[in-house]
């Protein structure tokens, strides 16, 4: 029988043993908060007290006049770090940037001890984590770290889609990766001018009457990010590591957020990134189990009895694997609350 902590570090046979447990603390909501601005970073232990993960952000978003105020802002938040609970995080430019090379170094050597993973933006192939990693271990030792950071990747290129399995088994440091739909959007040449989400030009249409040519057609609006997000949760849990939605853009449109994180949800990721305080409820509740859900999960357990053969519950049929659904609720919904 599985653990609720098996579940959070699902191991596949064949992926790489992590270097250390992934965190099972919760990580519903990755706050990202810009690095360079003081004002936000006074707001860090109010905010560090209200999310699952603070996340420094050093790259896109910090205009490049300020990246280097960007990283004394990590260093300042890291060494006054304290939150119980709450992981740190930052995100570092992009290896190919001008500044990408400075901030792993500031990053580990300035405020490893305090830094649970670092996202790396742009990630292509198995290579790039590769070089990060060898570079970590480098820094780690020149320091005396005892316990290796956790390496995040996000997936906004079409090679690094391509590439999704071996970028998830190219390290046993690989804690997740996230979904990001806007670089992703540029890079592969489609025609929107968002930050995630759906746009109202990607629908499907209902077939005409048969008998009535010219009655109203119903139009549905479809998910942009299915395929994308599909992959990513295939390629993470195959190799023991969690997926996340990354950004939506569009803060006021709080009922779209909250439709955009739930798709990623049901398809297995875990968490999102929140960008605006106004989010993080929405991802803390979209990312919790649904009490009526824990409920039912349970009277399905209960009605199973040893787990195996079939029942019928309420006019439909459970078996084995619903029983197996069902204890990923409940395990999940157990984490959460401990
Ligand atoms: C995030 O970095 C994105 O490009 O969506
Ligand atoms: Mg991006």
């Amino acid at each position: 029988m599985r653990s609720p902590k098996d579940f959070f570090r699902p191991l596949a046979v064949g992926a790489p043993e992590p270097v250390r447990e992934i965190p099972v603390r919760p990580s519903r909501m990755i706050h990202f908060f810009p690095a360079s601005n003081p004002k936000m970073v006074g707001k860090v232990p109010d905010m560090a007290a209200k999310v699952d993960v603070l996340l420094a952000n050093l790259e896109d978003g910090v205009p490049a006049s300020d990246k280097e105020a960007a990283r004394s802002g990590l260093v300042d938040v890291g060494k006054a770090w304290s939150a119980e609970g709450t992981q740190l995080w930052t995100r570092v430019n992009s290896l190919d940037s001008p500044w990408g090379l400075d901030d792993l170094t500031t990053a580990v050597t300035e405020v490893g001890e305090a830094l649970d993973v670092i996202m790396i933006p742009k990630v292509e192939g198995p290579e790039d984590i590769h070089y990060v990693d060898r570079l970590l271990a480098q820094l780690e030792a020149k320091v005396g770290l005892t316990e290796p950071l956790l390496v995040h990747a996000i997936l906004e290129t079409a090679r690094g889609v391509a590439n999704v399995e071996e970028i998830c088994a190219a390290s046993p440091r690989m804690q997740g990766l996230s979904l990001g739909p806007a670089d992703l959007a540029a890079n592969r040449r489609m025609k929107t001018t968002r930050v995630g989400g759906g746009h109202p030009g990607y629908l499907v249409r209902q077939d005409p009457d048969a008998e009535d040519d010219d009655a109203p057609r119903a139009t549905y609006q479809q998910d942009l990010w299915h395929y994308t997000v599909a992959r990513m949760v295939d390629a993470c849990v195959a190799n023991g590591i969690l997926p996340y939605y990354g950004p939506f853009g569009d803060i006021k449109d709080t009922t779209a957020c909250e439709d955009q994180f739930r798709n990623a949800y049901l398809l297995g990721c875990v968490g999102a990134w929140s960008l605006h305080p106004v989010q993080i409820d929405i991802a803390k509740k979209v990312f919790s189990p649904d009490p009526d859900d824990v409920a039912h999960a349970q009277r399905v357990i209960e009605a199973m009895g040893d787990g195996t053969g079939a029942v019928m519950l309420d006019g439909k049929m459970e078996d084995d694997a619903s029983v197996k659904q069902c204890h990923v609720i409940l395990s999940l919904a157990q984490e959460l609350a401990a």
